[in-house]
């Protein structure tokens, strides 16, 4: 049973967000299980230590009812400056040797590329990561995660940008989300979009 309430996640939801990656995509991505193995939990937990300590993110999760600390969706917003260039944490706080790294650096040299050609001249929120324990999909904690990220864009009035698999890209154009381009990432040949919702 899940809670209903969208809340910022608390450093003892860590061990959980650790493994919310895998329960939310390895189940059906094949890409995502191979580039970031169940096994790399620490730093997932690492990295998301850092982002619920920085004022510029915002991690949002959705917790069971059975048992508060068990987080069974999450969606992160990070700020990014007018003239902040980079990936943010996804450079800062590189994976271990697990990750495929030359997958994992073609990922965000197209990210950064488009976030900057498209984003760079305007505060602006840029959505990390999101994902539902694959389990509790098609339950609506999507919509509820997305709801609340859009709903904190408009009190702020900022563009939101997000790169994302092709699989949800009609989810994203559900909020609003418009896409501005379509890339085949390198070596595998994974089709990415990036999207923006402007501010309201
Ligand atoms: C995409 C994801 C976060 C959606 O969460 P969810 O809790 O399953 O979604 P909801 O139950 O809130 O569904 C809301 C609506 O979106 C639709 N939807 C769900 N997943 C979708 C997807 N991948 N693409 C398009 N639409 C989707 C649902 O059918 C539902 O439509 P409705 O309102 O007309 O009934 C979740 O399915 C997931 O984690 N998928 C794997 C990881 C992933 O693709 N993450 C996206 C990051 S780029």
């Amino acid at each position: 049973m899940q809670d209903t309430v969208v809340g910022l996640a608390e450093a003892t939801h860590l061990p959980s967000i650790g493994t919310l990656h895998a329960r939310a995509y390895h189940p059906t991505r094949e890409w995502h299980r191979r580039i970031f193995p169940a096994s790399i939990a620490p730093w997932w937990e690492k990295k998301y230590a850092l982002d619920i300590a920085d004022p510029n993110c915002y991690v949002l999760k959705i917790s069971s009812t059975d048992s508060r600390t068990t987080v069974l969706g999450l969606l992160s917003l990070r700020k990014y400056e007018a003239d902040q260039k980079g990936a943010g944490r996804w450079t800062s706080c590189l994976p271990p040797p697990e990750v495929d790294r030359q997958a994992y650096d073609a990922m965000l040299s197209s990210m950064i590329e488009c976030r900057e050609r498209f984003m760079l001249g305007r505060v602006h929120l840029c959505i990390d990561h999101f994902g539902v324990d694959h389990g509790y999909q098609g339950r609506g904690m999507g919509k509820m995660l997305m709801g609340r990220a859009c709903e904190i864009a408009d009190a702020e009035r900022l563009d939101v940008f997000v790169q994302a698999n092709e699989f949800a890209e009609s989810f994203y154009g559900n909020f609003g989300f418009e896409t501005q381009e379509k890339v085949v990432i390198p070596p595998d040949g994974v089709t990415q979009c990036f999207l923006i919702r402007r501010a309201r």
